[in-house]
């Protein structure tokens, strides 16, 4: 070839290369092919589920109208948004042929793998969402200079963070990494970034000192890494501009600096859990914009600035798990614009009344657990205005619960337990038709349970395990919490309902720990998502897990209430009534002296856990609990049952724990196969006229509900106050029905004694540590 014919045919083909261009300019046709070839990625990636993808009908002269797809006047694709569409897989490689692309989300699939250099030639791209997937390996988009905004949460992203956005963040204004796996030092990382206002780097593996440029935002987030160091006075310049600043779960040190001051814009101050120690500084006094305020679990001293009172817009404030401690500071009574005060695990031993918090016009959280307050529980709480949520478990009240507290008409949440209460459960309680929650367990109540309890018609989770509650189990307590509906739907007309600090140590309380089908809400726990989930809660969202049988029957209920009555002194029998309770999944009836037959009505609820063990029940087991296809966990050991076991429970296809033992005229044949044949000789001990039909054939018992617990408290938690509820559960409810019945309300109640106290030795040793 000649340089002439070699220079001709180069022409040729950029000639060629401009009509292309141009035709693609005018007709959009490149781009169609394009995003057909995308839609063909995905089918072929994803072969049963598809999202909006599929009704990209390819007929359509250009894709501009396709569901997901944006395009320009010139008919060009500008944005694809293909969020929340089933996608799995690795990424499309060819987004880059798209070059008007400025909009990509990917947002909420289940995409893999790594990001493929291709993207990185999405120049014109001004907003990148990949939240929500399983992207992973190290990240390059220095290429995408026009980023204006681009969220990477929740991913698997790693490596250190530097040189990864310095070059590329000339326009950058959000940028969300919360949720991986990036490490390293932050500092310089952002210093280049003229535009930015919102950083979250939260829950990821930084180290080291915190960057000291961050006060130029208007949203930092660097909650849940591994920062150390102080923070400096200059850290916060005049011309600070953050509305919002959360460096919660981290370890930093030192005092909070007075020049905090220089933020007047901010709204949303969190600190929590660190290591803070020092005065609370005057300068937050200056912020008038402070909304909400955390400060739990540092090492916070006493002295609250009265400059507090200047922050008029003030709402939430949790200085929870610090050293505060003798009378509550009177200051607290004066901010009246509260709505939340959170003082748990503190030192506090008085002042409840001459704080004047129970005259806060607004409050409607108030967590006073975990303190030192003793005597009789202040009548006055019945005058709050507006208390929904009171918890004022872990403490050393007694007398008794004040009739008054019936007249608490929105109360949602009456968390008493673990105090030295007595008297009877006054019937007044039951004129809160909104209470959801009824918590009194470890307490010394006695007398009878009121019936009209049944007319808490919101009442879901009750739990008075633990205490000398005598009498039968009255027939009205089946209406209790028929109908949580309305509460449900005045929470969600309401906005966002309740507040609890990061550790949520109340919710861990209220929800069942013990046995497997819950655990998997402690995940759900973490600080971060607490809030979410306790809101979603309040709002009637079920969170508990739905049956799905082996046979396919899913059992969903809307709702999943409980009723705990352990170790109390209840005798009679068990009202048939109770088949009515359509909510109940768990009911724990164990250690008390009921009688009688079980009633088979108990076989219409949709129960996960039966357990009755430690009582005086005789006659037949109702063969109808083997209807009862979500059941986990049945316990009916130590009891008078006599006759045959019942072949239907065989059908108990999701059972995991059995026990039938030390029912000495229960008798039958143990099943060589199906469900019950799954349980070793241990849920049969006692049992003289049980036979095996196959005596080589027992495998070794499942896990027990024992064991689970251990396996949970065996993850780490560095405060061994956050354990005890934990603890206690556990040897409430497990080991104690391994004790002889008779004993366990003395059980229970020497075993949350000393517990109780170890938790103040504990965690004074703690704190000075
Ligand atoms: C993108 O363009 C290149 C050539 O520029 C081509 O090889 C590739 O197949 C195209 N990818 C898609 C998905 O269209
Ligand atoms: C990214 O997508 C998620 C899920 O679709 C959405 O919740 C989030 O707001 C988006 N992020 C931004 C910055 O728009
Ligand atoms: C990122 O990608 C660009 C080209 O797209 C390349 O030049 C650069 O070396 C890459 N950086 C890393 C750290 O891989
Ligand atoms: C982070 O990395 C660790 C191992 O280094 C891994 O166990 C963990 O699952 C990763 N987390 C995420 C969110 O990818
Ligand atoms: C980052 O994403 C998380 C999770 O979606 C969200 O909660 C947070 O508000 C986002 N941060 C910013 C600054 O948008
Ligand atoms: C936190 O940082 C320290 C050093 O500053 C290191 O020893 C420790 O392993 C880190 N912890 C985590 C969870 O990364
Ligand atoms: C804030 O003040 C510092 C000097 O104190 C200056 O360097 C910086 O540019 C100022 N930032 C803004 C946003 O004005
Ligand atoms: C408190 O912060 C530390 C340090 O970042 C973290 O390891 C720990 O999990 C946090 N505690 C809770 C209860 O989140
Ligand atoms: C505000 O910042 C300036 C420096 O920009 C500092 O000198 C001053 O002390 C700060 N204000 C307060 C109340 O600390
Ligand atoms: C708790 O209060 C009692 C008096 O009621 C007092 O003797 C005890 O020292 C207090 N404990 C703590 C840890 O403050
Ligand atoms: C609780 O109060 C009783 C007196 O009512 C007292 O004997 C006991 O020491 C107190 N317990 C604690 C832990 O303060
Ligand atoms: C409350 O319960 C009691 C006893 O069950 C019943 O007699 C009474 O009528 C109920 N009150 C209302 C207002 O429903």
């Amino acid at each position: 070839m000649s340089e002439k014919e070699a220079g001709f045919s180069s022409h040729v083909v950029v000639f060629l290369f401009l009509i292309l261009l141009a035709g693609r300019g005018i007709a959009g046709l490149g781009d169609k092919e394009v995003v057909v070839k995308l839609k063909r990625f995905l089918q072929s990636n994803n072969k049963i589920y598809s999202g909006g993808y599929a009704r990209w009908n390819e007929a359509d002269p250009t894709p501009c109208r396709w569901p997901g797809v944006t395009c320009n006047d010139d008919e060009r694709v500008t944005g694809i948004d293909l969020s929340d569409s089933s996608i799995s897989g690795p990424m499309f490689v060819g987004f880059s042929n798209l070059t008007e692309l400025e909009h990509l989300d990917l947002s909420d699939n289940t995409i893999d793998g790594r990001l493929p250099p291709d993207l990185n030639q999405c120049g014109g791209l001004r907003y990148l969402n990949l939240s929500q997937n399983l992207l992973d390996e190290e990240l390059n988009l220095t290429g995408l200079v026009n980023l204006r905004i681009v969220d990477l949460t929740s991913n698997r992203f790693e490596g250190e963070i530097r040189g990864k956005f310095q070059a590329m963040c000339a326009n950058l204004v959000l940028l969300n990494i919360s949720a991986n796996n990036f490490t390293g030092e932050i500092t310089g990382s952002f210093d280049e970034c003229p535009n930015l206002q919102y950083l979250d780097l939260s829950t990821n593996k930084f180290t080291g000192e915190i960057w000291k440029g961050f006060a130029k935002l208007r949203e930092f987030s660097m909650a849940d890494n591994n920062l150390t160091g102080e923070i400096l006075s200059e850290t916060f310049p005049s011309n600070c501009s953050l509305e919002f600043l959360d460096l919660s779960s981290n370890k930093l040190a030192g005092e909070l600096p007075d020049s905090v001051a220089n933020c007047s814009k901010l709204e949303h101050l969190n600190l929590w859990n660190n290591s803070f120690s020092g005065a609370i500084p005057s300068g937050i006094g200056e912020l008038a914009k402070l909304q909400r305020l955390f400060l739990g679990s540092n090492r916070f001293h006493r002295k609250i600035p009265e400059e507090l009172l200047n922050c008029k817009e003030l709402v939430y404030l949790d200085l929870s798990e610090n050293n505060f401690g003798h009378e509550m500071q009177g200051i607290f009574g004066r901010l009246v614009t509260l709505q939340s005060l959170t003082l748990q695990e503190n030192y506090y031993s008085g002042g409840i009344e001459s704080s004047g918090i129970l005259k806060l016009p607004d409050l409607f959280t108030l967590d006073l657990s975990f303190n030192n307050f003793s005597g009789e529980l202040p009548v006055e709480i019945a005058a709050m205005p507006k208390i929904m949520y009171l918890m004022l478990a872990y403490n050393n009240f007694s007398g008794s619960i004040p009739p008054e507290f019936g007249s608490i008409a929105g109360l949602q949440v009456l968390d008493l337990s673990y105090n030295r209460l007595t008297g009877r459960i006054p019937p007044e309680l039951g004129k809160l038709r909104s209470l959801l929650w009824l918590m009194l367990a470890n307490n010394r109540l006695s007398g009878e349970i009121p019936p009209e309890m049944g007319n808490c018609s919101s009442l879901l989770w009750v739990n008075l395990a633990g205490n000398k509650i005598s009498g039968r189990i009255p027939s009205e307590i089946s209406r209790m919490g028929r109908d949580p509906d309305p509460t449900f739907q005045a929470n969600r007309r309401g906005i966002s309902v309740g507040s609890l600090s990061g550790q949520c140590p109340s919710m861990t309380r209220w929800i069942p720990v013990n046995y497997p089908p819950f655990n998997f809400i402690y995940t759900l726990l973490n600080p971060k998502r607490c809030q979410t989930t306790w809101d979603l809660i309040l709002k009637g969202h079920n969170y508990f897990p739905t049956c799905a049988s082996s046979n396919s029957q899913v059992i969903t209920v809307p709702f999943s209430g409980y009723l705990q009555l352990t170790g109390n002194v209840l005798s009679g029998e068990v009202p048939q009534e109770i088949g009515k309770m359509r909510f109940l999944r768990l009911l724990y009836l164990d250690g008390n002296q009921l009688s009688g037959n079980l009633p088979a009505e108990i076989s219409s609820l949709p129960l996960v856990v039966l357990n009755v063990s430690c009582n005086l029940f005789s006659g037949q087991i109702p063969s109808e609990i083997g209807s009862l296809r979500c059941l986990n966990s049945l316990d009916l050991s130590r009891n008078n049952f006599s006759g045959e076991l019942p072949m239907s429970l065989n059908q108990l296809s999701e059972l995991n724990q059995f026990n039938v033992s030390f029912n000495p005229l229960l008798s039958g044949v143990v099943p060589a196969t199906g469900q019950i044949a799954t349980f070793g000789n241990d849920s049969f001990i006692g049992d003289p006229l049980i036979s095996y039909s196959s005596p080589s054939s027992y495998p070794s018992p499942p896990p027990t509900f024992g064991n689970s617990s251990t396996v949970y408290l065996g993850t780490s938690r560095s405060k061994v106050g956050f354990w005890i509820p934990f603890v206690v559960s556990f040897l409430v409810f497990g080991v104690a029905s391994f004790v002889i019945c008779l004993r366990i309300r003395t059980l229970v109640s020497i075993v949350s004694r000393i517990l109780t106290i170890e938790n103040f030795v504990t965690r004074s040793s703690d704190h000075r540590s």
